[in-house]
């Protein structure tokens, strides 16, 4: 196994075959790669994938994947295209009329949401009506897309993470944000235990992880009222908090799924 840093790969295409070129040197064929890219860099992580695959190498994410679930409302587009359940959501342009957009998410409080936002940093929850409308006016000042979404509260600052991997929930825990805070991200302060998933839970998991054609993927949802909502997925999940807490070997399972799909090529 070799650990690569994709920022420092050079990316060789146009006559012959394309080739990867790292610290000068040619790399050799790879059978897989496990992607592991960073926030800030999806877009050349993604160029970097894409190589891999015109290379015929088997990759646990695919690119256009990868792109399309850090883009929130890409991903949220796919989702209730597909007819599944989502937090009622608005993609807002500059200088829109704010109160049917908010009257249109279910009224006050709303969730703002940047669309690159990660860690739950450019995820605000916005109680009154000036204060939403401050917080979109500064984003987009800032040049920042953003979405408004409806506030699920009876989950009281609880999400669920469960981690799919060859199409089957591997490992899934329930996130609790710390007193007095709506966002359950581990990096918010959150506490997080072992949780056993219901089977259409179980089945709506797996069908997200397949419509975004990810192979391994983690999948965050609300347990609202009205059932599984999707929140959002992820194409390069962290595994330090889930196998922590679930104690389960998460990539383990991502190498035994390498194993079998490189044997399948083989044959
Ligand atoms: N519509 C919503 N209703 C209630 N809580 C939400 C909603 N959207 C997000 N949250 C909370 O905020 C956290 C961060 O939101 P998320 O969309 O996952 O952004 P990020 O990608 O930055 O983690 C979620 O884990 C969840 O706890
Ligand atoms: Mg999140």
């Amino acid at each position: 196994m070799h650990i690569i840093d994709h920022t420092r790969c050079l990316l060789s295409i146009g006559r012959g075959r394309p080739q990867v070129y790292y610290d000068g040197y040619q790399l050799p064929l790879f059978d897989a790669i496990i992607p592991r890219i960073g926030a800030s860099v999806t877009q050349q992580g993604a160029a970097v994938i894409n190589q891999f695959e015109l290379m015929r190498t088997f990759s646990v994410a695919n690119a256009d994947a990868l792109l399309q679930c850090r883009d929130k409302l890409r991903c949220l587009q796919k989702l209730a295209q597909k007819g599944i359940a989502i937090p009622q959501t608005v993609s807002v342009v500059s200088g829109e009329d704010l109160f049917p957009v908010i009257s249109s998410v279910g009224g006050l409080p709303v969730v703002i949401k940047l669309l690159e936002s990660t860690h739950g940093v450019g995820v605000i929850l916005a109680e009154t009506f000036r204060n939403a409308e401050a917080t979109i006016e500064a984003f987009h000042r800032l040049k920042e897309r953003v979405i408004v979404q409806e506030f699920i509260k009876e989950v009281k600052g609880t999400d669920i993470r469960a981690i799919v991997v060859g199409g089957k929930v591997v490992a899934a825990m329930k996130r609790q944000a710390k007193a007095g805070e709506f966002r359950s991200n581990l990096h918010r302060g959150a506490t997080a235990e072992k949780v056993v998933l219901t089977e259409a839970e179980n089945q709506l998991v797996s069908q997200v992880a397949k419509l975004m054609k990810l192979n391994f993927a983690g999948v965050d949802f609300l347990r609202s009222n009205r059932g599984g909502l999707i929140m959002e997925v992820n194409a390069s999940p962290g595994l330090e908090g889930i196998e922590g807490v679930t104690e389960i070997d998460v990539a383990g399972k991502v190498i035994e799924l390498i194993e079998k799909e490189c044997k399948e090529v083989a044959i």
